[in-house]
This record gives structure tokens, sequence and C-alpha cells, in this order.
């Protein structure tokens, strides 16, 4: 009686128990009776319209039924969502930016976006501009500031490439992920002025990949531009990871046979029914097994469902898997029984097949020996070695400085190229780290450049940079030219780059205000040097972070001439294919092909930049969104938000003035108009002057010859006249732009 009242007992409480359980469960279930629908839309659960029947709050859509066609907007806002996607996301509409002129006037609208706790999903989405004279910024927070952005030039409708969007009359870059809030912005270089007859507006959206596609008309089509184009944005539940979400059964959101995954990125947690079910992963029993036999009849012959899962089978007297995608069903061939001597014959053959092999292979290694010495004779021919040689011998003193390496000693040095050594890969080749005998280390790039026509100027550019000797340029050792593509030695430098050093690639360590300085002033005494001081003007071309090395001083070493011009003397500017980096590439050179020395000046304002502004404003590795980095850094300039882009971890009170100084010297390099930007000359002058902390009165512009002197090395005085062998120069003749004489008189 005793046992059977406390069973009783026991019994009722469990009951009570898992009654309990299941009210708290169905908590967080909707109520019945929802109104799932908003017009034609669909509302599905964790989302609703009604109280009750959302899970959380920023689950809630209002619906706006008040017109024929009902529209569901985010919570409170006034974001339309168009599309709910059981996989965490939602499609809404965005909105577009615009900036209009007419011949008189200017009609600028904006456009700004603030999600609340939705991201704006980083993998779907892109930033797209539209426009001939167009710039545009996107900006916001993501715990710091970011900036992104992107650049589109055109001068004549003709040169459009309709359908492609890649920086003629469309540019798009990549938004950072975490973003919950933007604001776009437009500009123009001109007013739209030169282009207006074609293109009287630039607009700029966010908006899911492929959900635009770029098209000629829509450069003057308005209504076409701003009617705004549908974008992702991400949701999940709760801000917890999955397994702490399950650790509170009461509140957990996955429902029966479902999985629980954690985003990619950011908190809260997504549900999904498990592989071959399907229904609402957030509703009570919705996950319901797939009849696969019936929805997609995947079996050739007899189909069988199973729970998650299905099988096919073959009638008898046939083999095979029994589905259509796979083997089917065959019918079942009896083996035959075969009397023969089938292992003896085996050895036999095998050991034929082995000695024919043996033989093979021993002509075959012979041959290639053979082959590879006559290869090699062939690519130092077509690579210019005899006419290095030459240069080589005409000219005493050359020969300590340029060597000329065999390539079995490259070989051995670099482990056969072996991945391991690879020490950056760039535009023009693969840099290996290399040991030669005696412990030697070097640096040996293997440029991607195999073409012929640029084998005299390969050759003249190995001797022009083996008589650079400057203490920020990284020395040149030698050459190879018995591989398929030539190879250049260089002195190693220990440190990394400054872009190692900016982006805290591991090992590299944090760079103060004082060390940057010095190494933007020894940078700018470097080009100073190869545009003015060098016997032929160098322009580098292809000034960047990832271009300026440092040894264990952190004293500035220039590399990588893969890009390099030799500019004669007698002229100013030469006509070349565009080529460099492009966040660092001078918009004027980029509009008109003229390469100056002042384009150098562009990419090292932009440089400059970088080193003040840190990873403050957030302007991505790719450098085609830092096309805008200076565009941004000088608007907020103009604006008077300097003090807000610089890096905090430089900024203080005592080095104030100097940083903005500099951020002036910057905006002066990045000046769209080349002849507006001061000389390196100028701009070493000022940083030095700057370093020493006394004021160089900046404005004279006409230094005098003997001011330069002092930042050069030594300069061999022999070097004038080394072209006069070699006919002529064709620079960039592939392109057949312009080709003129070097005749190095002087
Ligand atoms: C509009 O929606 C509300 C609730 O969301 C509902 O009560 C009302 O009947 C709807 N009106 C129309 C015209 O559908
Ligand atoms: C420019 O647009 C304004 C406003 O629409 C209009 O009043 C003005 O006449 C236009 N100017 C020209 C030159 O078309
Ligand atoms: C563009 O228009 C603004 C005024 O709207 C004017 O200040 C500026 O000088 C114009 N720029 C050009 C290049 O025409
Ligand atoms: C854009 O082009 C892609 C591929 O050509 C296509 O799949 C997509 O539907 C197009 N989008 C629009 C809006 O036309
Ligand atoms: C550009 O391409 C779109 C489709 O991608 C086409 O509809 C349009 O006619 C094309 N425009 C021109 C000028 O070729
Ligand atoms: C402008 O775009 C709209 C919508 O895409 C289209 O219907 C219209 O024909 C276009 N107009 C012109 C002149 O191309
Ligand atoms: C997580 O959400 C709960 C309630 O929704 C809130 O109280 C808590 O502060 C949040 N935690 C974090 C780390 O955001
Ligand atoms: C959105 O991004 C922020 C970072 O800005 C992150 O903390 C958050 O977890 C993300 N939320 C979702 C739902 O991905
Ligand atoms: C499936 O069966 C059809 C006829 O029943 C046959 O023609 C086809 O070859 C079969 N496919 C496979 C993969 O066995």
């Amino acid at each position: 009686m005793r046992m059977g009242l406390s069973g009783r007992l026991m019994e009722f409480i469990i009951l009570m128990i898992m009654l309990t359980a299941r009210a708290k469960a169905a908590a967080i279930q909707p109520k019945p009776g929802c109104q799932r629908r908003c017009g034609n839309l669909r509302v599905p659960y964790p989302f609703g319209t009604e109280n009750g029947c959302f899970m959380e709050n920023k689950f809630f859509i209002r619906c706006d039924n008040t017109s024929d066609t009902p529209k569901a907007f985010l919570q409170r806002s006034n974001i339309e969502v168009l599309d709910f996607y059981p996989d965490s996301q939602l499609r809404i509409r965005g909105s577009v930016a615009s900036d209009c002129y007419n011949s008189s006037e200017r009609f600028y609208s904006d456009t700004w976006l603030r999600s609340g706790l939705y991201n704006i999903s980083h993998t779907r989405n892109k930033f797209t501009a539209i426009g001939c004279d167009t710039y545009a910024f996107i900006q916001g927070s993501i715990g710091q500031s970011y900036a992104t952005g992107c650049l589109s030039l055109c001068n004549r409708r003709n040169d459009v490439i309709n359908g492609s969007c890649s920086g003629i009359g469309c540019c798009q870059a990549a938004i950072p992920r975490g973003v919950r809030d933007y604001q776009i912005s437009l500009a123009s270089y001109f007013n739209h002025s030169k282009v207006l007859s074609f293109n009287p507006c630039s607009y700029a959206f966010v908006a899911e990949d492929g959900a635009y596609n770029f098209s000629v008309s829509d450069l003057d089509n308005y209504s076409a531009m701003t009617r705004g184009f549908p974008m992702i944005l991400d949701w999940t539940i709760g801000n917890q990871t999955c397994s702490e979400a399950k650790k509170d059964p009461e509140n957990y959101a996955c429902k029966e046979n479902t999985i629980c995954e954690d985003p990619e990125f950011g908190n809260g947690y997504m549900c999904k029914c498990i592989d071959g079910f399907q229904g609402n992963p957030y509703l009570s029993n919705d996950c319901q097994d797939i009849n696969e036999c019936e929805t997609s009849k995947p079996c050739n012959s007899s189909c069988h469902n199973t729970i998650g899962s299905f099988y096919c089978s073959c009638p008898e007297g046939y083999e095979g898997d029994g589905r259509q995608t796979g083997t089917g069903c065959t019918y079942k061939v009896k083996p035959q029984n075969e009397k023969f001597p089938i292992t003896q014959i085996a050895i036999g053959i095998s050991i034929g097949i082995f000695a024919l092999f043996l033989f093979i292979s021993w002509s075959f290694l012979v041959l290639r020996q053979r082959k590879i010495l006559k290869l090699r004779e062939k690519y130092f021919k077509q690579n210019g070695g005899i006419l290095l040689r030459e240069q080589l011998s005409n000219r005493e003193g050359y020969g300590e400085n340029v060597r000329i390496f065999a390539a079995d000693e490259l070989e051995k040095a670099t482990n056969n190229y072996h991945e391991s050594r690879i020490l950056g890969q760039g535009g023009q080749g693969t840099v290996y780290k290399g040991i030669l005998p005696g412990n030697r280390m070097v640096a040996i790039k293997k440029s991607r450049i195999g073409d012929q026509s640029q084998v005299e100027q390969f050759v003249n550019e190995i001797i022009v940079l083996c008589q650079i000797n400057h203490r920020n340029v990284v020395k040149l050792l030698g050459c190879c030219l018995e591989t398929p593509v030539p190879m250049l030695v260089y002195e190693y430098v220990t440190n990394g780059s400054l872009f190692d050093h900016m982006h805290n690639v591991a090992g590299a360590s944090f760079l103060p205000w004082e060390t940057r300085l010095r190494i933007a002033t020894e940078t700018a005494e470097a080009l100073s040097y190869l545009h003015s001081a060098a016997c032929v003007p160098i322009i580098h071309r292809d000034i960047k972070l990832a271009n300026i090395l440092l040894d264990d001083h952190y004293t500035a070493k220039v590399s990588d001439f893969g890009a390099s011009r030799l500019i004669p003397s007698d002229k100013a500017q030469i006509t070349t294919i565009v080529q460099g980096t492009f966040g660092y590439l001078d918009p004027e050179y980029m509009h008109t092909s003229l390469l100056t020395e002042k384009s150098d000046v562009y990419s090292f304002g932009v440089v400059l930049i970088e080193l003040l502004t840190g990873q403050k404003v957030v302007c991505f590795e790719r450098s085609e969104e830092k096309r805008v980095l200076a565009l941004y850094f000088v608007s907020s300039m103009k604006e008077d938000r300097l003090l807000e882009i610089l890096d905090p971890r430089v900024l203080n009170d005592v080095n104030v003035e100097q940083l903005k100084e500099v951020a002036a010297l910057a905006r002066q390099c990045v000046g769209v108009k080349g002849e507006e930007r001061p000389t390196m000359k100028e701009v070493a002058h000022e940083l030095a002057g700057l370093q020493a902390m006394e004021k160089y009165h900046w404005g004279k512009r006409n230094l005098q010859a003997e001011e330069a002197e002092y930042l050069l090395g030594e300069l061999s005085n022999t070097c004038g006249d080394y072209a006069t062998t070699s006919s002529s120069m064709g620079y960039d003749s592939i392109n057949n732009q312009i080709a003129f004489e070097l005749d190095g008189a002087r």
C-alpha cells in the first residue's frame, strides 16, 4: 500500500515534469492560427506579423496591407522584405544613391541603411557604382570605421563594354563582413561635364551578386537605375552558439529531425532539417521525411523509401545499383572457367616489360640530359645572354656587380624551387629564398615575363639596376638566363616588407610613428634618387607597402623593379600600357597612359596615407578597393575629419602637428593632376625636414641642384653611355604605343 502510494506519487511528479516541460517547449512555438501571409509573400516562423507569432522581437514583420499590394517591412523600419529563406537569410529591397547633373545644377541623393540586428551578407552582396566620371564610397562602422569603394572612368560611350563591370562605366567592390549599417556617397572629378551627353548621373548601391547586370543603356536610364535592387541580410537565432543553446532546452529553437549549425562568422545559431528531410526546422514536427521515390524518381527499377534516404533494387538475374545516375541494372553474365597457364604467361610478360622499361628510361634520361643542355643554351640566347655578356665585357668594373649565374647553381640554392622557399608571389613573378655556397642568402626572382620583344629591355634593366647603388634600394647581384624565363638574384633583406609590419603579419612588429616617418623619408630619398640622379631616370611604377622591404635595423629597401621604366633624359614622359598595382595607380596615368615621374609620387602618397591611417580606415587588401583610399583620405581632410582617421596607435599630443603636416604632404602627392603634385625630391626634403623637426619652408618648388646631392648614394660615372651599343629600345613595344631611340647622349 505504502509502496503503491509512493509509486503513484512518483508517477504524478513525473507526469507534472513532463507537462511543464511540454508547456515550456511550446512557449517557443507560435500560437496557433497565425496569419502567415502578407500579400503574396509567405512569412514563415520564426518571423511573424502578429504578437505571439514570431520568436524574438527581431523577427517581427510589419505588414502594410493598406494598399492593393501589401508589403512586408523589417520590424518598424521602412526596409521592405522581398523573400524569406530558411537558410538564415532574407532578401530586402536596397536603395540607390544618385548624383545627377545638368549643365547648371546638381541633384544629389545619398543613401544609407541601418539594418538593426541583421548583418549584410558579405558573401552574397556587392557594392556597385555606375557612371563615367564617378567614384563612390561606402562607409560605416563595424566596431572601427571602415570605408571602401570604387572608381569608374570613361571618355566615350563606345569605350564602355556592355555587360562587364570592370572599372569602365561600372565598378564593383566587396563589402566587409559584420556590417550592419552603411552610408553611400558619390562624387565626380568633373561634375560629369565631359560625359554629360551620354551619362548625366552616377549611381551606387549594394546589391545581391547577380541581381544587377551592367548594361550600357543604364548610363542614361534614370528610372532603370533608381528602382532599387535586392540585397541579402543574414539572420541567426539568439546570441549563443549551438552547444550553449542546447544546454537550455527550454529555449532551444531547433525542433525534431534538425541539426544546429553555427554561422561561419558571428553570434547566434541556425537550424536545418537533417538530410533527407524537409520542412521548417523551427516548428515542432515540421521536418518530415522526403519520399525520394516520389519526388525525384531516382531508380531505374524498383525504389524503396527509407527514413531520411532511399535505395533501389534490381530484378533477379540483374546486377547494379539500380540508379538512373549510377550503373542501373544490367544482365548478370555467368563467369566461364578457363584452363590456361595464366600465371606463367603473366610472369614472362612482366619480365619482358620490365627489361624494356629499363632500356627506355635509360635512353630517355640520356636524351633528356642532352635536350636540357641544348634548351639551356637556347634560353640563354633567347633571354639576351649573348647581348648581356657582350655588354658586360665592354664595361670595366661591371664584373663584380653583375654576375651571370648558371641554372644549376640557382636550382641548388633554392632546393629546386621548393615551395618552402617561396618568399612572395606577385604580378611579376615568384621570389624564392636562396642559399649560395658559403651560406650567403639571396632572394631569387623567377620573372613571369617571357616575352621575346622585351629581351633587350630586360638586359638593359639589369645593367641599369646593377649600377644603382643606394642604401635604400635593394641591390641586384646577378641574373640567370639559361631558364625559360629570366631570373634575377637580389640581396636578401631580412625583416619582411612594410606591408607585413603594417598588417601585423605573423612575426612582424608594430612600427611606432618615428620609424614610419624614417622609412617614408628613406623611401622618398630612394625614389628621388631613381628619378633624378640615376644616369637614366627610372620610374619605379609599382611603389607599394609590399615593395618596401626592411632590414634588421628597419632601414627601407625599395625593391621589385619588374615594372620599372627608363625615361630618356630628353623626355619627360613616355606612353606605355598602364601597369602597376591598382590601389596605388595614378588616376591620370590610368586615364592617359602617359607615364611621368609624378606617377610614382602618387603611389608614394598612398603609402604615406597608409602609414598615417594604419588600419583605422579598413580599406581592403584587395587593391581594387584600395583605389579609393586616397580619395577617401582627401575627402575626410576636406571635411576636417583628419584626426578621426589617423592611426590611433601612433597619434598623440606630441606628434599631432607632425602628423598633420605629413597628411598635408600626402594630400599633395595624391592630387588628381600630376603637375600639381610635388616632385620626389621635394617630398624627400620635406620629410627629412619634418624628421629633424625643423620646419622646412614648403612652397619653394625650384630647388637648387646642389640641394639634391645630399640624398644620393654613390653614382657610377661611367653609366651614361652604356646604351650606345644597343640600337633601339622599344618600350612596351608589344603594344606599339611608342618606340624611340635611346641615344644615351648627354
Ligand atoms: C491587415 O492586417 C491586419 C493584421 O495584420 C488585419 O487585421 C487586417 O484585417 C488586414 N487588412 C486587410 C485589408 O487585409
Ligand atoms: C537643370 O534642371 C533644373 C531643374 O530641373 C531646370 O530648372 C533647369 O532649367 C535645367 N537646366 C538646364 C540647362 O537644362
Ligand atoms: C563642380 O560643381 C561645383 C559646384 O556644384 C563647382 O564648385 C566645381 O568647381 C565644379 N567642378 C568642375 C570641375 O566643374
Ligand atoms: C545576370 O547574368 C547572370 C549570368 O549571365 C544571370 O544568371 C542573371 O539572371 C542575370 N541577372 C539579371 C538580373 O538579369
Ligand atoms: C547590353 O547587354 C544587354 C543584356 O546583357 C542587352 O539587353 C542590351 O541590348 C545590350 N546593349 C547594347 C548596347 O549592346
Ligand atoms: C529604361 O529602363 C527601363 C526598366 O529597365 C526600361 O523599361 C526602359 O525601356 C529603359 N529605357 C530606355 C530608354 O532604355
Ligand atoms: C544575449 O541575449 C540576451 C537576451 O536576448 C541578453 O540578455 C544578453 O545580454 C545577450 N548577450 C550578449 C553577449 O549579447
Ligand atoms: C554581425 O556582425 C557582428 C560584428 O559586427 C557580429 O558580432 C555579429 O555576431 C554578427 N551577427 C550575425 C547574425 O552574424
Ligand atoms: C534504365 O532503364 C531503361 C529501360 O527500362 C534503359 O533503357 C536504360 O538504359 C536504363 N538505364 C540504366 C542506367 O541502366
